[in-house]
């Protein structure tokens, strides 16, 4: 058995799968989660996916108090970082909602490591982080012009953990800015459970194929890409949760703090990804055209070769892949 590694926001939709594949490579995975934008329900599923037991700690990032009697109770050799609120939206009306869990969770978070003495950490940022980048496919040299609220607060956390690798030798932190993560577990057991309507456009594309909406508002049809409509690199959550557990690897070994894209390292149109869901299900999306949507970009997809060459990860999952499982996760209910 390897190390006992704590996933804040375990509990989540990308943390869920983190924990799983954690506990496939042969560590102990443990929980911790508010439950903010998540339910206990999902801890069944996740023992048996896991196939051993995973303790959970219900707790706030921000409660120092629990953190340390988690960092008491179980021997933590290292933390992943997903705990978050993540509503691009919502967060340009409560920023100060945003700060305090994302920038606030990560320094009561980094403050209760140090005092534990646990200087391995993985954070989850975002391509968010970059705005409309000026050449493509996006290096992480790229300059960090967030256009929201959300995406300063992942900018703040990211500055704050290179300081402070910089300022502490003894840390060991891998960056990891996620470009559009889509799909669910291949078995169908573990998704992104939306509360009220989805974000975003594959969790949309489920309701709309299930029944429960009725057409997608294609943002904008005049973008200056080749169809008109938005290009985003779409990342299998599977392939993202194996690049954490590539990552946790690269630090026994490392020092200092590394920032890293995580993406396919390709683009797909909004249409190429309601054709390619519509293959998936064997069904119509119905679609209109809308204006688009305010803080949009035309276009943006990762250069993942950093990723590969460091944590030897690369994305194995295509577009129909991720189409097939999101449809899966939402024939299984899409929820918990
Ligand atoms: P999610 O909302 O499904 O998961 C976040 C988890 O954190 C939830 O279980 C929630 O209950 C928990 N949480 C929120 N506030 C908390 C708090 N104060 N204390 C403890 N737990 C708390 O979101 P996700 O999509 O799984 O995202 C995980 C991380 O990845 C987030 O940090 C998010 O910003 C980042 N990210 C997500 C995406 C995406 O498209 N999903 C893209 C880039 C980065
Ligand atoms: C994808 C494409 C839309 C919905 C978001 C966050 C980003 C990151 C990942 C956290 C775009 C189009 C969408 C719809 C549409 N999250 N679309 N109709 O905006 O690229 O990225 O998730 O870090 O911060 O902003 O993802 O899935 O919302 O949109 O036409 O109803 O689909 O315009 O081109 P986005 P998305």
């Amino acid at each position: 058995m390897k190390e006992t590694i704590l996933v804040t926001g375990g509990a989540g939709y990308i943390g869920s799968h983190i924990v799983v594949e954690l506990a496939r490579a042969g560590y102990a995975p443990v929980v911790l989660d508010n439950f903010a934008n998540s339910t206990p329900a999902v801890m069944s599923r996740l023992q048996a996916l896991a196939g051993r037991p995973v303790p959970l700690v219900t707790a706030d990032v921000r409660d120092a108090v629990a953190l340390r009697s988690a960092f008491h109770d179980h021997p933590i050799a290292a933390v992943v970082h997903c705990a978050g609120l993540k509503a691009v939206g919502e967060a340009e009306g409560r920023p100060l909602a945003y700060y305090d869990v994302n920038v606030g969770g990560a320094i009561a978070l980094a403050e209760v490591m140090g005092e534990a003495g646990v200087a391995t950490l993985v954070f989850s940022s975002s391509a968010t982080v970059y705005g409309q980048p000026d050449d493509l496919p996006v290096t992480e040299d790229a300059a960090l012009r967030p256009h929201n609220v959300y995406g300063r607060t992942k900018r703040v956390v990211e500055d704050f953990l290179r300081d402070l690798a910089h300022a502490n030798a003894n840390w060991r932190i891998a960056i990891l800015r996620y470009f559009n993560p889509a799909g669910a577990h291949s078995s169908g057991m573990l998704g992104e459970a939306s509360r009220g309507r989805p974000n975003n456009l594959v969790p949309l594309l489920c309701k709309i194929a299930a029944g429960e909406l009725a057409e997608v508002a294609i943002y904008g049809g005049d973008w200056p890409t080749p169809d008109g409509t938005g290009i985003r690199d779409y990342l299998h959550v599977q392939d993202l949760a194996e690049g954490h557990v590539a990552a946790l690897s690269y630090l026994a070994a490392a020092t200092g703090a590394i920032t890293l894209n995580l993406g396919a390292g390709s683009g797909h149109s909004v249409l190429e990804v309601i054709a390619a869901f519509e293959a998936s299900c064997g069904r119509k999306i119905t679609r209109v055209m809308s204006p688009r949507r305010p803080g949009d970009v035309a276009c943006y997809y990762a250069d993942p070769a950093r990723a590969e060459a460091i944590l030897d990860w690369r994305a194995k999952r295509d577009l129909g892949t991720i189409c097939a499982d999101a449809w899966r996760w939402q024939k299984n209910g899409g929820r918990y």
